[in-house]
């Protein structure tokens, strides 16, 4: 299989570089079409849901309506994602920042929970539906309206490859039916009938196997779904690697062929890998500030230097790397982190490994900058103690940085600019070589059966992954990757779990209930090495942790957390359960990073004055 995977792929690439890339021009009227007459029947059962009495009806009804929203929801939610999030997303209530009011949770998520309970609350059905139906009618207007052109198809139909694996088999998109494996059935059908009337036919022109290959993968992916449809025991280890990613990799495949579009580096995800669990999977460029994100080799060598420098700090004691160190994944391996007067800070320090992947910062996600993160450092008084328009003469006269500076063409005016390459720096701490990715690149095949276990568990019934999003394994959400999002989880104040952290989180920028004791998710790539855990750092293993989870978190453990968003009922795990997830977690360890970065940190650290 393998053998002929590759042969063919050489044949592609020869083939495709005969071809002039000339599109023919294909119709894209009956995809949209399809989208459009998914839409109007999801609409259209939505609508039925208030005029049904009988329990079993309601459940059907409501079953065939997502149904059809899966079978638009490519197209529709590219269009307007945050319609599309609305419709389907957490059953959450959403706090606006611009105007401090809290919207009522609706869509098929919130819906489900409404139909599904064991007494019919007829008031919230019909406030819910009405509501989800304006946002489908907003969906189905943009969708009318405009074009569906090759571009679009491909962005939307990629987001649904993504969809698939980070938010249909983990659950994400199911929290009360559990049909998430099902679903994805669904969504790859819809894709291959999409494909099938538009790109198909130009496709077998140019290269009829390839257009065979795209089919037989899908189908091929659709019998295993459905014919493992138990959420609780779907191997996701086997079906990633052996079903899901041939569909990538000919979808990749099927881009170079066709040249449809240019791809660009703007987007969060790079269109061009052929799995999403490469190593330039995701575009780092996306993810940096729009006016610090074209800094050249010089700048980010500068920044290293800078990174390891204590002399930027006010007492010439503190730099980066003292809390950040290359040899601790760039954490400290302390509860809290020691400032300037010798007393231990608020919070525990992250990882920056993989760090730029995130759309807030700080333990509590309140800003939405890697700079104000690094700017913070400077002016806070136990920290370096200094201002963002100062720079230290030191540097300014330090030869090395003189050559280093000359090579970057400017001289930094203010530490704004300091900042800036520290930056730029940061974002080049990134590892997608831990064992997990190569096995999920089928570079190698060495997961044990308890690692297997572990990703099943992990990605299912403990349902880490609707927090904790494959592949980044942070709480950046896919498939727009445009926020990071906040959970309350009820972390306590020591790890005998007797009472709650006083930390109140994010809830100290509004004063909004809904946000006590909110913190943002953090990444769990590399959380081997990144001990102890959570914003207050109260659990020094993963043993810990798990038993919080297992627990339901604080509001399971009782206490007093009526908003916490982490389901409150246990896990039910038992040991050897509980030892897979922690095998699983372990294979996310990147030990490339680590190396790579820890010769310099010798050469670099400068301490005192
Ligand atoms: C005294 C220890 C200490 C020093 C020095 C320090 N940090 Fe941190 N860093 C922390 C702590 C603690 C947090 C979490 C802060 C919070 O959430 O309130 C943090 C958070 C971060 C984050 C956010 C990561 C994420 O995923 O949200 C980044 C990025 C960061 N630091 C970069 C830097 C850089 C760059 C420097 C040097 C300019 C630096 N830090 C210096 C302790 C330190
Ligand atoms: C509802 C969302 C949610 C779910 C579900 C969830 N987590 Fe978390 N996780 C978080 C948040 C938020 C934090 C940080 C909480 C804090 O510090 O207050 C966190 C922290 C962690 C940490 C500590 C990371 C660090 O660097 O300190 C680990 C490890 C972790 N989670 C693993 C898991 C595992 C394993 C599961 C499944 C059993 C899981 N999480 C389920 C949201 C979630």
């Amino acid at each position: 299989m393998r053998l002929l995977f590759t042969t063919s792929f050489l044949l592609i690439l020869l083939y495709s570089c005969q071809q002039n890339n000339e599109v023919q021009k294909t119709d894209f009227i009956s995809a949209q079409n399809y989208y459009v007459s998914h839409l109007e029947q999801a609409i259209f059962y939505m609508d039925s849901l208030t005029k049904i009495d009988n329990p079993a009806t309601l459940k059907q009804i409501y079953f065939q309506s997502k149904r059809h929203y899966k079978l638009s929801e490519a197209y529709a939610a590219y269009l307007n994602p945050e319609a599309g999030t609305r419709v389907n997303g957490p059953p959450l209530p959403i706090y606006k920042e611009d105007n401090g009011k809290v919207m009522a949770p609706v869509g098929y998520q919130t819906i489900a929970e409404t139909v599904f309970a064991n007494s019919l609350d007829q008031e919230a059905l019909a406030y819910q539906t009405s509501i989800t139906l304006g946002y489908l009618d907003n969906l189905l207007k943009n969708v009318k309206e405009r074009e569906l052109t090759p571009e679009r198809f491909f962005f939307a139909a990629h987001d649904q490859l993504l969809r698939i694996l980070a938010l249909g088999i983990t659950g994400f998109d199911t929290p009360t039916t559990f049909k998430g494996v099902e679903e994805s059935a669904l969504s790859l059908e819809g894709f291959l009938e999409v494909y099938e009337m538009s790109v198909s036919e130009n496709v077998i022109s140019k290269n009829e196997s390839l257009n065979k290959a795209i089919k037989e993968s899908i189908d091929r992916a659709i019998v295993y779904l459905n014919n493992s449809k138990d959420f609780d025991q779907f191997d996701r280890y086997e079906f990633i690697r052996e079903y899901f990613n041939p569909i990538t990799r000919n979808w990749a495949q099927l881009n170079a062929t066709m040249a449809l579009w240019e791809p660009v580096d703007y987007k969060p995800l790079n269109f061009v890998a052929p799995t999403f669990f490469e190593e330039n999977s995701f575009n780092v460029k996306y993810f940096e500030s729009p006016n610090n994100r074209e800094a050249d080799s010089a700048t980010m060598i500068l920044g290293e230097k800078l990174f390891f420098d204590a002399r930027l700090s006010k007492s010439g004691k503190m730099a980066c790397a003292t809390c950040h160190s290359p040899d601790k994944a760039f954490a400290d391996g302390l509860k809290t982190p020691i400032g300037n007067d010798g007393m231990p800070l608020l919070r525990n320090t992250p990882t920056l490994v993989n760090s730029i992947f995130n759309k807030s910062f700080f333990w509590d996600g309140r800003s939405g900058k890697l700079e104000s993160q690094i700017t913070n450092v400077f002016t806070e008084k136990r920290e370096y103690n200094t201002t963002v328009h100062e720079i230290s003469i030191e540097i300014l006269e330090d030869v090395a940085y003189k050559t280093l500076f000359k090579e970057t063409g400017k001289t930094p005016r203010s530490n704004n600019d300091i900042i800036k390459s520290i930056s730029s720096y940061v974002a080049t701490l990134n590892g997608f070589n831990s064992k997990f990715d190569k096995n999920m690149r089928n570079e190698e095949n060495t997961f044990t059966s308890q690692e297997i276990e572990g990703m099943r568990l992990y990605m299912g019934k403990a349902l880490c992954a609707t927090c904790h999003f494959v592949p980044l394994m942070n709480g950046t959400v896919p498939p727009f990757y445009s926020e990071t999002e906040k959970e309350v989880i009820g972390v306590p104040a020591t790890a005998e779990n007797e009472e709650l952290d006083a930390d109140l989180g994010f809830y100290s920028f509004f004063k909004e209930d809904l946000h006590k004791g909110m913190f943002k998710t953090p990444t769990v790539r590399n959380a081997e090495l990144t001990a102890p855990y959570m914003h207050n750092g109260v659990y020094t293993d993963l043993n810990q942790v798990m038993d919080f989870y297992n627990n339901g978190g604080g509001g399971g453990m009782g206490f007093d957390l009526p908003h916490q968003t982490l389901p409150f009922d246990s896990l039910s795990l038992n040991d050897s359960e509980i030892e897979s997830i922690i095998a699983f977690m372990k294979t996310l360890t990147d030990a490339d990073v680590q190396k790579s970065k820890k010769s310099t940190a010798k050469e670099f650290l400068t301490l005192s004055k």
